[in-house]
């Protein structure tokens, strides 16, 4: 591929600028000044060097961020700063979107990619991904909270009850693994059953855990072959 469009697919802007980022002596490849758009560059194992700051090459990208609260999910977010917010910039040119959302005020595991297929893989409701979460409740959490949201409860505009697995935690503390992603789903759910949502994190997608990454809120990571496939164990 050519290196006008290799910095291009990474994100580093539209062909014009990233040529001109090469004619400007801006760019390295593999450690060797390159000053011509259109030499022919292998993608393998390519390390970028962009204005000093060392970029490996990765066709597609798929990460992890430790969602802080008051941060939106949204591409146009409206009373808070966006999630590429506290990413490099490359990531919104080439399109890097969250899989599903968080609420602004939800903290924990949120996945990043440019894979159409893996976005809609991840979220698809036929694929059932169990998302983990846990809530801190306002009101002690009692046997007959568990019941009901282990057995179902009528959300409104939803025809069917819905149900987790749910268990306790601690006397305000709840885990709650669900399979579908609707709106608000947790806290309608313990507003349901006659609770209130203080604060909730998701600790786990599928077998990805929160904690194997030790990220702290804000961090974001690139996620390997091995985090990718215990996302992929669910299918
Ligand atoms: N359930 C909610 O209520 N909010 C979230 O952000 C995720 C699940």
């Amino acid at each position: 591929m050519t290196l006008d469009r290799i910095l291009q697919s990474q994100g580093f802007g539209t062909r014009k600028g990233c040529r001109h980022l090469i004619r400007d002596g801006e760019v390295r490849v593999n450690g060797e000044l390159v000053t011509e758009f259109g030499a022919d560059i292998s993608t393998d194992g390519l390390l970028l060097e962009v204005s000093g700051e060392p970029w490996q090459f990765r066709a597609l990208v798929y990460l992890a961020l430790h969602k802080p609260v008051d941060i939106e999910c949204s591409r146009k977010p409206s009373h808070h700063p966006g999630v590429h917010s506290l990413l490099p910039a490359q990531f919104l040119a080439r399109d890097v979107q969250p899989v599903g959302r968080l609420d602004h005020d939800t903290t924990g595991l949120l996945l990043l990619s440019d894979d159409g297929g893996f976005i809609h893989a991840q979220s698809s409701p036929k694929r059932k991904v169990p998302k983990t979460y846990v809530a801190t409740t306002h009101e002690p959490v009692t046997e007959a909270l568990l019941l009901q949201l282990n057995q179902g409860v009528k959300l409104h505009d939803e025809p069917l009850p819905i149900a987790g697995k749910a268990r306790a935690l601690a006397s305000h503390q709840l885990e709650i693994i669900l399979e579908q992603g609707k709106y608000h789903q947790v806290k309608r759910m313990l507003a349901a059953a006659g609770n209130h949502c203080d604060a909730l994190i998701r600790v786990a997608i599928g077998e990805l855990r929160l904690a194997s990454l030790a990220l702290q809120p804000g961090q974001w990571c690139y996620l390997d072959t091995a985090q990718l496939a215990l996302l992929r164990s669910a299918d």
